[in-house]
């Protein structure tokens, strides 16, 4: 499958409607993604990244459709994670020579990869690269999201290929931001930002500062995973900005697991008193070891949240596995301006609330209070304490 962008610019992706889970099972991606790559033709012939490993032969097969491969001038590395240089060896063993232009950061990590000393032609923000009557204009934009990442400009028709920036894990029949679902589309635009460039939210202001000072008019952006942004290019790069500055939602989150559903009780009985204070604020809670939970879905919700109260029963002295992971997973994240709290139920020793308060102090989350215990299963008097936990926590959240 093969599409007109414009004129001049052809998609040559592939769409995985079957991809489940990304980068290992660290990433769940429910509706599947594309890998975009763009044939441009001008006076000389370009190609704008790879596709994953496993569609390596498919994609040379149906390049050769397109195009006599001898007749590709450059190649232009974007990135060099496997999911865009994947397919690079099998395209290399038909043009070897091609010169491969990316930053050289992007050098090394397919160096490292592949172990290949192919054709590359190191660059940096500002190189040009003429294609006749258009040039490319290269910007290395390091940390969104790997330090070797760099966007590419395309003159005369004014596309940005974005790479990761401003992509989607999200297959589709329609591949243009205007044909699609706006739900399912920002839902899986702001997951992907949670997920992959929270760390770097600072990486990304400055960047599109930046990109924005050059002043140059822009048309389209072609990112690397999902639909391309033709209608209103720029209403992404917007949202970024927001997401870039600590964003919060008026919400609270409530994250736990439950052994005998004690603590499940006292979520419930918390998210109550939340509401009791505050009846504007969005409080959600989410079982994080349910069958239906899905990690990344529960990041987002914080990504979107202004304080998560976070529940576990004590386990062998510890918390259970799935609070542990969702705690990590925030840690490395490296959210900024959220606060949060503990609770969870014991029957014997109790460390769960000190230890998931050290957690979210790693995390640089503010705590709201030293956090709640109950002990067994919460008896009305319990219940009520629960409650009078989350109204507290409620108000002090207005
Ligand atoms: Fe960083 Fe889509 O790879």
């Amino acid at each position: 499958m093969s599409f007109e962008i414009n004129k001049s610019v052809k998609w040559v992706g592939k769409i995985d409607w079957e991809l489940k889970k990304f980068h290992g099972d660290e990433l769940s991606t429910n509706r599947g993604s594309s890998y975009n790559s763009y044939l441009i033709q001008d006076e000389k012939i370009a190609l704008i990244d790879c596709i994953w490993t496993p569609f390596a032969k498919e994609f040379v097969t149906n390049l050769k459709k397109e195009i006599d491969l001898n007749k590709i001038d450059y190649i232009i590395a974007n990135h060099g994670e496997p999911d865009h240089s994947g397919a690079l060896p099998e395209l290399m063993r038909e043009i070897p020579n091609t010169p491969i232009y990316c930053t050289a950061n992007a050098m090394k990590s397919l160096k490292g990869q592949y172990h290949q000393d192919w054709n590359f032609v190191p660059v940096k923000t500002g190189d040009k690269l003429s294609l006749g009557s258009k040039e490319f204009i290269f910007i290395e934009a390091r940390m969104l999201h790997w330090p070797d990442t760099m966007f590419t400009y395309l003159t005369g028709d004014n596309i940005l290929f974005s790479n990761d920036g401003f992509g989607q894990h999200l297959a589709s029949e329609h591949m243009f931001n205007d044909l699609v679902d706006q739900a399912e589309l920002y839902h899986e635009a702001l997951k992907y930002y949670a997920n992959i460039l929270t760390p770097f939210s600072k990486f990304v202001e400055n960047k599109i500062t930046e990109i924005l000072s050059f002043n140059l008019p822009v048309d389209m952006i072609c990112p690397s995973h999902g639909l391309i942004w033709r209608d209103n290019p720029l209403q992404i790069v917007d949202k970024y900005m927001a997401w870039a500055k600590d964003y919060q939602e008026n919400q609270i989150s409530i994250i736990y697991d439950t052994m005998w559903n004690s603590t499940k009780k006292m979520a419930e009985q918390i998210a109550a008193g939340i509401k009791l204070s505050d009846k504007d604020v969005t409080v959600k809670l989410f079982n994080c070891n349910s069958t239906h939970a899905d990690k990344n879905d529960i990041i987002t919700e914080v990504f979107k949240s202004k304080a998560i109260l976070v529940g576990s029963p004590t386990i062998n002295k510890g918390i259970s596995f799935a609070v542990a992971g969702i705690l990590e997973m925030i840690k490395g994240l490296a959210f900024k301006n959220k606060k949060g709290a503990a609770f969870g139920s014991y029957g014997w020793s109790g460390e769960n609330t000190k230890l998931i308060s050290t957690e979210l102090e790693h995390a640089k989350f503010e705590l709201l209070n030293e956090g709640l215990r109950v002990t067994w299963s919460p008896d009305d008097e319990a219940l009520i304490k629960c409650q009078e936990f989350g109204q507290t926590i409620g108000e002090a959240l207005k």
